[in-house]
């Protein structure tokens, strides 16, 4: 018999599927359910999915497991050296435009640069690189963030309580100052046009899609691409040539959605810091501690739930067996950055690991993913992280809902960032 890899039965295909992806699909691949994301965090539903992986290295060994769902193969990697193999090889053997991504994302970005197959992926990679490369080297744009962010935060400051609810709205203005420049401030229309979008994305290929949206959605964007005199990204992206085959309205979509992760990351951040007030008083005055701290957020709870790709050629793995063409290949984030097998800072907030080198060494550790699909937005993404953050941190926080982020215990797998709540100023706090 030719030799394969091993195929989980269907007890553990029942148990990958009910335990480790429905959580994820309810919750929302694409725009976060609330609701559910406080349901999901209350059972803790990561901590379930991770065992389960780590269940099946257990009895199978560290090698990748097949898993068949109605006709469509996955393969599930269970060990690092297996995830740096498949971010490595990625445009030469697999590809980050899997099926089920692409069903999802081209609901609202179609044509990005993250679900392009083949060929023109490389053109359209070197179209992102040059345009945000012109404002991650453009004092000018810098200047514009700092002064967006210090002037959506300040409102934030003057009052007593903080809620993701105004986090998130203060945010949003932040985000369309940067990407689409100070005109698009008070675009609410664009955001909510994205986020019905993304809604709809929810359901990958099951929701018919919004043709009048989309366009819409598109019409407004290039609204400050064409503009006199644009700002943020969109100036870069006018300035920047682009081939025929290449909408930059379609890749300022992917930079619109994706950015939306800064938030949740940044305030789960601000949770950390609230229950450690010597970590909170370094970060205050050493930005590259800072920086280190969201990352940290971003390994304790990735926004990016998985990185997935399509194989598009056939490969060979250890143990003589072949992976055909056109199977999935899924790495789980909260099973890699939480691995208490090989991390032993697995479950405690440890910023210093993306400091010392100890977390860039693990290419499982991914939250902005590593290869040449490396996310091209992070320097961006960190820059406006820590700016937000000193901003938040001249004031002292106390968590006042019932979270438990505080140290002396392993952190939750899950958090629920939507319901985290703090107020000004020291004092106990759940933490
Ligand atoms: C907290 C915010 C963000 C996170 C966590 C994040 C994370 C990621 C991850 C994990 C990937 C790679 C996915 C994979 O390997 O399959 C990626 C790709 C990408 N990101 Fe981000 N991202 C963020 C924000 C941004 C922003 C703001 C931009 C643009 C300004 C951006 C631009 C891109 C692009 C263009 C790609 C596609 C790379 C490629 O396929 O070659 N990202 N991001």
């Amino acid at each position: 018999m030719a030799p394969g890899p091993t195929r989980a039965g269907w007890t553990d295909v029942v148990r990958l599927l009910v335990i480790g992806m429905l959580p994820t699909v309810v919750q929302g691949a694409c725009l976060r359910r609330p609701l559910a994301v406080r349901l999901i965090s209350a059972l803790d539903t990561h901590a379930w999915g991770c065992r389960i992986l780590d269940d099946l290295r257990e009895r199978h060994g560290p090698g990748p497991v097949l898993v068949s769902v109605f006709g469509r193969k996955a393969l599930v990697l269970l060990s690092a050296d297996d995830v740096r193999r498949v971010l490595s090889e990625t445009n030469v053997s697999f590809t980050t435009a899997n099926r089920e991504k692409a069903a999802a994302l081209s609901h609202f970005e179609p044509g990005a640069l993250l679900i392009t197959p083949g060929a023109l992926k490389a053109e359209r990679r070197t179209f992102n690189e040059a345009a945000i490369e012109r404002c991650v080297a453009g004092p000018w744009f810098h200047e514009a963030c700092r002064a967006a962010v210090e002037e959506e935060i300040r409102p934030l400051l003057a009052g007593h309580t903080l809620t993701y609810d105004r986090f998130r709205a203060a945010y949003q203005r932040i985000v369309r100052r940067i990407v689409f420049g100070d005109a698009a401030r008070d675009d609410e229309r664009i955001t909510e046009l994205r986020d019905k979008l993304r809604s709809d994305g929810n359901w990958f290929m099951l929701h018919r899609k919004r043709h009048r949206l989309r366009a819409e959605l598109f019409v407004r964007c290039r609204r400050y691409v064409d503009l006199p005199e644009p700002g943020g990204l969109a100036r870069a992206v006018r300035a920047t040539p682009a081939a025929a085959e290449i909408d930059p309205v379609a890749q300022m979509q992917h930079w619109f959605f994706a950015f939306d992760a800064s938030p949740v990351a940044d305030y789960l951040t601000l949770g950390l810091l609230a229950c450690r007030p010597q970590q909170s008083a370094k970060a205050r005055t050493d930005r590259a501690y800072l920086r280190a701290c969201v990352m940290e957020a971003q390994r304790l709870w990735p926004t990016t739930l998985a990185l997935v790709r399509d194989s598009t050629v056939e490969t060979q793995w250890p143990g003589g067996w072949t992976l055909p063409a056109g199977t999935a290949v899924f790495s789980a984030s909260p099973f890699f950055h939480r691995d208490a097998r090989h991390l032993p800072y697995a479950d405690r907030f440890e910023p210093e690991v993306w400091l010392d080198g100890r977390a860039d060494a693990e290419w499982s550790i991914a939250p902005f993913s590593h290869g040449p699909a490396e996310c091209l937005g992070k320097e961006i993404v960190l820059s406006t992280s820590a700016t937000v953050l000193t901003g938040l941190l001249g004031s002292d926080w106390r968590i006042t809902s019932p979270h438990r982020l505080g140290p002396g215990r392993p952190l939750p797998r899950t958090a629920d960032h939507t319901s985290l709540r703090f107020a000004a100023g020291r004092g106990p706090g759940p933490g």
